[in-house]
């Protein structure tokens, strides 16, 4: 999903909020069910390196990628939210790494840069604390599905409408979406969500499936492991997003029926984000993924 300059110049000068990754609230979902599946080893190493002894220390820090991206000194990191699939949806879904990835990096070389430099015993105090901020977002970002296609800017110049409001398909995954399910938008509504989605992972919905979204997990090989959370992302492209294309979604309103068969995929990508990405900070930590 690429970024009009205008768009980003308008926001660089207003330092209005503009939410084009899963929004505050999914993002802080995703942190706190990875800190209900971190060991307490990864607590206390990540604790240290963000300099937050709170319960909520990776909430916190979840969306300071999407602040970083509107300052002057972040702008090179706006790729690095996404990776631009050039595939052929409802047809066929896929990415590429050498084909999607830009020059200017995105999500797969984004995770693999910030989980070395995480790891770094000689860069300084706050690039090791922004690498593990880097983290923390972009493993949220890459489990929307439309983070990982390029048709029509990832989903942005497709219009559509939201019980009655003009918007975007893009921000209705991002964003309306998730807040119609929760009913909410606050730091709250995510604890809130997290622990539903927890105890799903450990007892309920996803308890046979969490195994599974671990396969393939890797931290010597950040893209292999990211791209294989990127494919499984982007295969919802195909089957749910757009499953009948473009078209038929263009102008209508998607909080009815489509809402209906879009928010068990994304509640399974917060789930499987926040899961995985615990599993990638043991990783880091301990060498192991704890679970
Ligand atoms: C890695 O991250 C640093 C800090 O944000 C950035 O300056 C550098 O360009 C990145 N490198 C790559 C290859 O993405
Ligand atoms: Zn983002």
């Amino acid at each position: 999903m690429k970024f009009k300059i205008a768009v980003s110049v308008a926001f660089v000068t207003s330092g209005l909020p503009f939410c084009l990754a899963w929004g505050d609230m999914g993002h802080q979902t995703v942190a706190y069910i990875a800190s209900n599946f971190v060991t307490t080893p990864t607590k206390t190493h990540f604790q240290k390196i963000l300099g937050d002894t709170t319960t909520d220390y990776l909430a916190a820090v979840a969306t300071y990628a999407d602040t970083y991206r509107y300052t002057s000194a972040g702008l090179y990191s706006r790729p690095y939210h996404f990776i631009d699939a050039q595939d052929n949806p409802p047809s066929s879904c896929g990415v590429d790494y050498s084909r999607d990835c830009g020059k200017g990096g995105c999500v797969v070389s984004a995770i693999k840069n910030y989980t070395s430099r995480v790891q770094s015993t000689t860069l300084s105090t706050a690039n090791v604390a922004q690498a593990a901020k880097m983290i923390v977002h972009f493993v949220g970002d890459i489990h929307q599905p439309l983070h990982d296609e390029n048709l029509d800017v990832g989903g942005n110049d497709i219009d559509v409408t939201f019980n009655g409001v003009s918007t975007n398909l893009h921000h209705i995954w991002d964003t309306n979406m998730p807040e119609m399910y929760t009913g909410g938008s606050t730091i709250s509504t995510a604890k809130t969500w997290a622990t539903t989605l927890t105890k799903a992972i450990n007892t309920g919905t996803y308890s046979s499936d969490a195994a599974g979204w671990l396969t393939g997990i890797d931290i010597t090989d950040p893209v292999a492991t990211s791209m294989l959370w990127a494919q499984d992302s982007n295969a919802f492209v195909c089957t749910t997003v757009m499953p009948d294309g473009v078209s038929v979604l263009e102008n209508e309103d998607l909080s009815g029926d489509y809402y209906t068969s879009a928010m068990p995929v994304i509640e399974e990508q917060i789930a499987k984000a926040g899961y995985r990405l615990a599993a990638w900070l043991n990783l880091i930590a301990t060498g192991s993924t704890g679970l």
